[in-house]
């Protein structure tokens, strides 16, 4: 991503709708002209300030603005909580494929990894045996991110229940990466698992779902013993978010479903020709419909080495395409449908250019 987010024109990769601008905000949202110039930028709480807390506990959690910490995107929430939950030789159960910071921080820590693994020949899908399988008495923490970010499945709610019970047996922390909650096409929406376990901590963000990943806003909901032991980390790393940002954030939330309103349509319409284009390519692509997100993780039949198709699609055709070797699945692409329906037509079309290539070869 480093290397051609900012270097192609078609962004068939990122794994969020497209951005809001501050003057959609303000039209939408309401922070007047005047209410954005009185603010005044003084140090905010560690915690996040109450308003936006407030606004996150609302919405995603029980209305308790103290079990919220706001941070600089779901990333640091990340950062944060596996810094101040584990230590070297902690044994971390992760879903694999996952989000790279999910396994990657836990990694740095020296926790000893295993694997949740969704597997290719049943669809990704997750299976709950599988998970029982790893868990151990020495499990401290399992990761999971449903939906999925790249395969887009994600659990039915009596799944969600038994995964909150199979973790609960072993007493380990759950770490629910929720990032794409407010974008289920297909099951069931899942309530944050706060609800049913103290040991629950569920991750969330507004640059998924709500088209404002350059304001670098995240949180997680988790126990107060959790949230003092994260105040300590991040007092030696941001410690806190600038008001400003909290403030547009706050509104932002308070108004979420009319931001969602105003890219769903776009979202569930490049669904529809995204559809249609695995269907009439069938022959090309093996796909599995997302249930939730805004990405799709098919295998491309034709492509062998995935890696160098995607840079091919970048360099010379300008298209942001995510190889799976990204995730540790080399035969499949991320492909992500939440930007503007030209652009993503437009990027579809020099996809199947360059597989109509290969295809010949
Ligand atoms: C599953 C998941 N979690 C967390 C993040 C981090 O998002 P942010 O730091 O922008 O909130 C991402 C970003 O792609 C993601 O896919």
């Amino acid at each position: 991503m480093r290397d051609y987010y900012f270097n192609t024109d078609f962004d068939l990769g990122s794994s969020g709708v497209y951005s809001f601008s501050l003057r959609d905000i303000q039209d939408i949202c309401g922070p007047s002209a005047d209410e954005m110039a009185s603010i005044i930028f003084d140090d905010s709480m560690t915690q996040g300030s109450p308003g936006l807390r407030s606004a996150i506990a609302s919405r995603w959690g029980d209305g308790n603005a103290e079990a919220v910490m706001a941070t600089h995107g779901s990333n640091e929430a990340i950062y944060l909580v596996m810094n101040a939950l584990l230590s070297p030789g902690d044994e971390v159960v992760a879903l694999e494929p996952v989000y790279q910071q999910l396994w990657a921080i836990a990694e740095h820590i020296g926790c000893e990894l295993k694997s949740w693994r969704l597997r290719q020949d049943r669809h990704f899908s997750p299976d709950l045996d599988d998970l029982k399988a790893v868990l151990t008495s020495r499990t401290r923490m399992v990761v999971v991110n449903f939906p999925h970010n790249p395969c887009g499945v994600t659990l039915t709610r009596s799944q969600q229940q038994e995964l909150i019970r199979v973790v609960s047996t072993v007493n380990a922390y759950l770490v629910w990466d929720a990032a794409f909650s407010d974008l289920v096409y297909m099951g069931e929406r899942l309530a944050a698992p706060n609800h049913f376990y103290e040991k629950a901590i569920t991750f969330g963000t507004l640059s998924k779902a709500f088209g404002l990943p350059g304001l670098r806003v995240g949180w997680f909901i988790a126990s107060p013993d959790v949230i003092h032991t994260c105040l300590h980390v991040r007092d030696y790393l941001t410690l806190h978010l600038s008001p400003m940002i909290e403030f547009i954030a706050q509104r932002a939330i308070e108004n979420a479903d009319r931001l969602l309103a105003l890219r769903l349509p776009s979202v569930i319409d490049n669904l529809d020709r995204l559809r249609s284009w695995a269907t009439r390519h069938e022959e090309w692509i093996e796909w599995i419909e997302p249930q939730g997100g805004v990405c799709a993780f098919p295998r491309l039949r034709a492509v062998d080495d995935v890696q160098a198709f995607c840079q091919e699609l970048a360099e010379a055709h300008r298209v942001l395409l995510v190889p799976g070797t990204c995730f540790s699945i080399p035969s499949h692409v991320r492909i992500g449908f939440g930007s503007t329906a030209d652009r993503f037509n437009e990027g579809l079309r020099r996809l199947t250019q360059l597989l109509d290539i290969y295809v010949r070869c």
